[in-house]
Order: C-alpha cells, then structure tokens, then sequence
C-alpha cells in the first residue's frame, strides 16, 4: 500500500521531469519483495535517533502530550496549507497577529522554557512600558533629529547640555504633550521610534545596510531613556517580569555596560552598573522565588583596534573579579552577523571555536564550514539561534530554510533565544520558540524537540553547579505541570479548530 502511494508520487515526479527511463527501472525494483522499505524505515530511524532530541525518551504523560502537541500542530500547518498563511514563512512582521492566534503559540507561551542565554541590555523588554511609564517621569527632555528620529534625556534643574548634532533643542515632554491635540498619536509615533516594526518591510527597508542604520537609530533613542539611573534599574526589574510571566527561568543578558547618568548629569562607571543588575535580580529572585537570576555577560564590539580590545579583556577580567557570581562572560560581539561565507566575518566560528569558546552567538555561518561545524558537535558547544532576529535583519527570509534546520537534524547543541525581542516588536522568547518548532524544526519537531531546547538552556549556561541543580528543581516542577495542562487543554482546543477540507501535501 505504501509501497504503491510512493510509486505514485514518483510516477508523476518522473513524467514531469521527463525521467521516464530512470522510472522504468524504479519499477522493476518495485516489483521485487519491497527489501527498500525496510531500508527506509532504517533510515529513518537513523536520522531520527540523530536529530535534537531524537534520544529523549519521554514518560508516559509526557507521549500523552505529545501526541496532542502533534495532533495540534498538524491541523495547524494543514490550516496554513489551505489559507496559504504559514507563518514561518511570512515575514515576522506580518506574521505576528497569526502567531498571537495560533493555538499552538498559546501553548508554547506556557511551557517553561528554561534559559534564555542570547539577550542584548537595551532591548528585552517590549517598548511600551518605555513610552507609558519612563518618558511620563518628570524631567524628560525630547529632541527631533533627521529621518524621523528622536532622543531623549533627563535633566535637572537645567534642560541637558549638548543638543545632538543636526538634531532640534531639546524641548520638555511634559510640556510639550500638553500643547498636542492628540497624545495617543504622539505617543503612538514614539513606540515606533523604539522599534523596526512596519506593515511593509520590503519597502522601507531595501536592504541589509539599510535596516541596520535604523537599528542603530532605535537603539539611541532607546538607550537615553534607559540609560537614565532610576529607569535604568526599573527597567531590567520589568523586563525580567515580562521573562518570567513568558515562562523562562533564567537570563544570561550582553551587556555592554554604557554610562549610567543621573539628573545633573553625572555617570557612573561600569562597576555600578553591575552592581545594579545584581542587586535588582536578587530582589526580583526575592519577589519570585521561582525565577533562577540573571548573569552578566560584558560585551564588547569586535570592530575595534586591538588595544582596545585588550582593554575590554581586562575590564572583563577586574569585573569578573569584583562580581564572581554575576558577571559570566565576555562576548566579542559582531556587529554584522556572518551571512556570506569567505567574508572576514564569516571566519569568526573559526576564531571563536580555536579560542575555546564556551557557546557560539547565532552561528549563521556554521552550516557552511564542515570542519568547523564537526569540531562543535566534538566539543559539544552550544550555538544560540535567534530566528525571528535573523528573519528581521534579512539573513533568511522564509525560516523553514534558515540553516538550524540541517544543524537540528545534526543534532547540535542549540539552544533559543530571542536577540533583540523589543525592536523585533516581540516579547519574550516565545515567538522564537514558535519559529523553531514550527518552521525551522520541520514537521519532525515535537515535545521532546521542545524539552531537549529547554535542557540545552539549562545546561548549556554559566550557571555554578549548585545553581545549575536549583535550576534544573524548578524547571521540572514546572515541566511536570505543563505536560499534565497540556493534556487537558489540547483536546478543546483541537476541537475549536475548524476541520479543513482539503487534505494537506506533506
Ligand atoms: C505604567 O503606566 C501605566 C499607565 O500609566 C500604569 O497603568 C502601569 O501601572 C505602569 N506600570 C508600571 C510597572 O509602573
Ligand atoms: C518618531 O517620533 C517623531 C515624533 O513624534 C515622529 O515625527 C516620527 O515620525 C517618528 N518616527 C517613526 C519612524 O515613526
Ligand atoms: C488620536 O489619535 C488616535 C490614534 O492615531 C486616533 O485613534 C484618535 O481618534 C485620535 N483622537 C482624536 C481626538 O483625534
Ligand atoms: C568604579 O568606581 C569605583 C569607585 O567609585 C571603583 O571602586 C571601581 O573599581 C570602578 N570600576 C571600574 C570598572 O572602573
Ligand atoms: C568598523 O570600523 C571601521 C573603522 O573604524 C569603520 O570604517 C567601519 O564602518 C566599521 N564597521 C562596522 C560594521 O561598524
Ligand atoms: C583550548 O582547549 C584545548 C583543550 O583543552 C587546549 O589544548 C588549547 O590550548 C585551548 N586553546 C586556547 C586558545 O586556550
Ligand atoms: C566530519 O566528521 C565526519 C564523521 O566523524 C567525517 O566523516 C568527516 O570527514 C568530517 N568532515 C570534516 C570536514 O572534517
């Protein structure tokens, strides 16, 4: 019966590719007892056994769930057959209502996620609470700059002193939003001043270089609310909710330590910003003593000479030194993620594996490089992929292409994250984690791909050993959980779902 259907398929795979010849031959060996059906199974199940969390052998709840997980996510991709929206395949952008929809989204919002290990300082945390909450504090000045952009600073008793160069006087918020017939509108213009977020990407933004000149802009105007003392430390206090309230356990944040200023415009070093961080995760793991913490990982540009390199590596080494708990690592970030291979930064997974490094940033390039791709899965280092990040700044377009899938099916290390969430106009890790098992994880991607995600996260971070066991404590509670919700939960949800009627071609 199998064995016919195959046929069929290849029949008319063949005629239409003019193979008619190499098919007369496919059906002699048809004819014979069918041994290439046992191959076949033995492939599969070799590929299977390889492929991220193709080891896992799951409990007798947990394959409860995950056959309803499955069931879920077929009628889902067979919807976005017949529809033609799947949104893996969609630009994120317009693809985010559809994912707030979906019912598989709703699930995973709830799973806990263990780690989310790739996270930069000034955006995890989605851009409202910066627009309704910090720029409403007194004090905050606003400035107009070129290609409607705007900065922001907060000054006292005087307005700040540099006007930014070709930028307007800095002018008094709260003054000025009391002279507007319509805050909602401004304050709607300056939600999208802090993020890259349009209904139309592929016009506003033609290219790569493009959209990086306008990241770089958000981020500025991102960071002279941020960077301002009391939103600095109330800040990464709400983000680390919006983390928790998404399901994630645990942070590992880049950071690259800018100047901290107060009112009258004084700065703090970085040591103080560290201590910030610390002292805000201790009582945030006080408020919630499920939540595991958060470490510093100082973070420097790698487009830099090398004595300021050098510097960086001592600054790392003292910080380390003053705050051993806390500050984890030190990233050589780049800029400009590896695309094209042979470039000079596409030879950076070399670099970065020959140092010794103990995870490796989204590892774009790493598919194209055997060698360098066998001596990670020998080393067993983690590569943190950020989907909806590299869907955004035009790496990939339609994600079931992006090149984790073939290191999935290898069986790496991977580990999710979500980059920049806040300028993506995400929230969390969850989106990405849509991504993965959606798109990038293909229809294999299942409950135990999920769960070996979420250990990777757990394990593959710089978390002491004794912290690492509290970790690994609360996320199974929470674990245990999930799979006993998901079995009640799925069924009604299925049952929601609108049969199609057409039969879907995977
Ligand atoms: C942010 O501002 C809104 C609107 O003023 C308010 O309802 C909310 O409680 C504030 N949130 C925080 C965390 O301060
Ligand atoms: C940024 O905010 C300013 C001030 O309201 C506005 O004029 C501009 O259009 C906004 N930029 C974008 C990209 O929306
Ligand atoms: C103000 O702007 C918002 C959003 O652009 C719009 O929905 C609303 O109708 C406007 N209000 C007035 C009074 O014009
Ligand atoms: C920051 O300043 C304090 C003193 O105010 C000093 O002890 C510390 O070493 C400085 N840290 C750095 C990284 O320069
Ligand atoms: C790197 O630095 C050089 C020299 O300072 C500069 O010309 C170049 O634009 C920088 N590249 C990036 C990606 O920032
Ligand atoms: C990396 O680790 C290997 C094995 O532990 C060691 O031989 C090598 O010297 C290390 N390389 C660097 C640059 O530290
Ligand atoms: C990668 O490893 C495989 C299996 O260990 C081996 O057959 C292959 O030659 C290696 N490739 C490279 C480029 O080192």
């Amino acid at each position: 019966m199998n064995g016919r259907y195959i046929l069929q398929v290849m029949l008319q795979g063949t005629q239409r590719m003019g193979w008619q010849v190499i098919f007369i031959f496919s059906w002699v060996s048809f004819c014979s007892p069918l041994p290439i059906l046992n191959e076949r199974d033995s492939l599969i199940e070799q590929e299977n056994a390889r492929r991220l969390g193709g080891n896992l052998v799951l409990g007798r709840s947990e394959e409860d769930a995950n056959q309803k997980l499955m069931q879920l996510k077929e009628k889902e991709v067979a919807k976005a057959m017949q529809t033609g929206l799947f949104p893996p395949s969609m630009h994120f952008f317009k693809a985010k209502g559809l994912i707030d929809q979906s019912a598989v989204f709703s699930i995973l919002k709830k799973m806990p996620k263990g780690g989310a290990l790739h996270l930069h300082d000034y955006a995890i945390l989605s851009v409202d609470w910066l627009v309704y909450n910090a720029s409403y504090l007194p004090h905050c000045y606003i400035s107009f700059c070129p290609s409607w952009t705007v900065q922001f600073k907060f000054s006292s008793p005087h307005p700040p002193m540099d006007v930014p160069p070709d930028c307007s006087e800095w002018v008094l918020l709260q003054t000025y939003r009391k002279n507007l017939n319509n805050v909602t509108q401004f304050d709607k213009s300056l939600l999208r001043n802090l993020t890259l977020v349009t209904d139309t990407p592929e016009v506003t933004y033609p290219s790569q270089a493009f959209i990086w000149r306008r990241f770089e802009k958000v981020f500025i105007a991102a960071s002279g609310l941020i960077s301002y003392a009391p939103v600095f430390k109330a800040y990464f206090y709400q983000a680390l909710q919006e983390f928790y309230e998404d399901n994630v356990q645990y942070i590992e944040l880049r950071a690259i330590l800018p100047p901290v200023y107060e009112l009258d415009g004084s700065t703090h070093n970085k040591s103080w910003s560290v201590a910030a961080y610390k002292d805000v995760a201790r009582q945030f793991v006080k408020d919630h003593p499920d939540f595991v913490g958060a470490k510093i990982i100082y973070t420097a540009h790698r487009n830099q000479t090398v004595s300021q390199i050098k510097k960086a590596v001592h600054t790392a080494l003292s910080l380390r030194a003053e705050f051993p708990d806390t500050v984890a690592g030190f990233d050589l970030h780049c800029l400009y993620h590896s695309d094209w291979e042979g470039t000079p930064v596409d030879k950076n997974v070399l670099d970065a594996l020959l140092l010794n490094t103990s995870r490796i940033g989204h590892g774009f390039a790493l598919a194209k490089h055997p060698a360098a791709m066998n001596l990670s899965l020998k080393m067993d280092i983690p590569i943190e992929v950020c989907p909806v990040s590299n869907q955004v700044l035009m790496l990939v377009s339609d994600l079931r292409n992006h090149p984790a899938a073939f290191l999935m099916s290898e069986g790496h290390r991977i580990v999710v994250a979500s980059d920049d969430p806040s300028i993506f106009g995400a929230k969390g890790v969850s989106y990405d984690f849509y991504e993965m098992f959606m798109g990038i994880g293909g229809m294999s991607a299942d409950l135990r791909t999920l769960k070996q995600l979420a250990l990777n996260s757990l394990n593959y971070n710089t978390l002491l050993p004794e912290e690492r066991n509290k970790a690994l404590q609360i996320w199974q509670k929470k674990w245990e959980q999930f799979v006993a919700e998901v079995s009640d939960i799925i069924p009604e949800l299925v049952g929601e779902m609108v049969e199609p009627s057409l039969s879907p071609c995977y």
